[in-house]
């Protein structure tokens, strides 16, 4: 049965290898394939080449949703929210990731590595993971800012 399985491609920089392998774990646990990109050691590693890497991916349409990971989650919220149609968002609480689901439709879930520990962590993937999108109205508010990047005038 591999067909409607999701695919989760997952990224992170050293400041969270040993969280992204955790979270890795919980997926496979799930039965959810995973793509990971790296960071594959515990060596310094700038983790904007791996939330370009990611935030791409999910921007062309590659991988439906991702999850990033770095020492706060600052740097690859940042990062992702650059891509057109990436809704990257920032979860340290359960109640964040089941809204930024429900209201945001939110492609990318981003955690700190050195803010959430693992307990916490897996709990956060598994709402924001089995929480769908409201739709609706929410809808109308991304449609707002999708692409809005490319409309900018410097
Ligand atoms: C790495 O030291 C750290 O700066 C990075 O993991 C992240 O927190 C950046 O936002």
């Amino acid at each position: 049965m591999t067909e409607n399985k999701q695919t989760i491609i997952i990224g992170s920089d050293h400041a969270a290898y040993s969280l992204k392998e955790d979270i890795k774990k919980y997926l496979i646990e799930r039965d959810i394939d995973v793509k990971d990109i790296g960071t594959h050691i515990e060596e310094s590693v700038n983790y904007t080449d791996f939330g370009i890497n990611v935030a791409s991916s999910v921007s062309t349409g590659k991988f439906e949703r991702g999850i990033l990971l770095c020492g706060t989650g600052l740097g690859m919220s940042m990062v992702a929210n650059r891509f057109s149609h990436v809704r990257a968002a920032l979860c340290a609480d359960v109640f964040a990731a089941e809204m930024s689901r429900r209201h945001n439709n939110s492609n990318i879930l981003v955690l700190g590595g050195r803010v959430i520990g693992d307990v916490l962590a897996r709990a956060i993937v598994r709402v924001w993971l089995d929480t769908p999108f409201d739709g609706d109205r929410h809808q109308v508010r991304l449609d707002k800012f999708d692409g809005l990047g490319e409309k900018i005038e410097a």
